[in-house]
């Protein structure tokens, strides 16, 4: 069957969202790695990667269900941060929104009798509950550290044991 044209915009403007993702997070693992915090670099790089899976997989939806991509402009995430803490903050604020956003289209999904879109939008549910649970954990490890150099070096470490765990 094939999906509403409105329901394939909106899985479309999911798929620019989760390349905004992989862009935001490139741009906070080169903030970290000019910092020499290689460690929290990796974490962002893998977290990147894998938003460039969840886009793909959006594409292969389409494409299995013989939709069209329509590419749309992906906005170029802010470069400067004040530090680590607003780094992870705006990762699990975003993160959040995603989920939100996943939500919205979920529901619309089911409201117009769509469920194999459901079905297929669950999977982001649960990753959504994934994502935002890693990045609420980071950002309160990094807010508990704060300015402290030591305590920073050390999360680092930990951030990269995390990141080369998923590889
Ligand atoms: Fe794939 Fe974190 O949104």
């Amino acid at each position: 069957m094939k999906i509403p044209a409105e329901i394939v915009q909106n899985l479309n403007e999911q798929l620019n969202r989760e390349l905004y993702a992989h862009y935001l997070y490139l741009v906070m693992a080169s903030y970290f790695f000019e910092r020499e915090l290689a460690g929290f670099g990796a974490f962002f790089l893998k977290q990147s990667e894998e938003e460039r899976e969840h886009a793909m997989r959006l594409f292969h939806y389409l494409m299995e269900k013989g939709a069209t991509f329509n590419p749309l402009p992906i906005e170029i995430p802010p470069k400067n941060y004040e530090s680590p803490v607003s780094c992870f903050q705006l990762a699990y604020e975003y993160e959040q929104k995603v989920t939100l956003s996943y939500y919205n289209l979920l529901k619309k999904a089911r409201d117009l009798g769509e469920y194999d879109v459901e079905e297929f939008l669950w999977w982001y549910i649960r990753e959504q509950r994934e994502e935002e649970a890693l990045m609420q954990y980071w950002l309160t490890r990094t807010t508990l550290v704060k300015d402290n150099n030591a305590g920073l070096l050390l999360l680092d470490k930990e951030a990269r044991k995390y990141a080369r765990k998923r590889d």
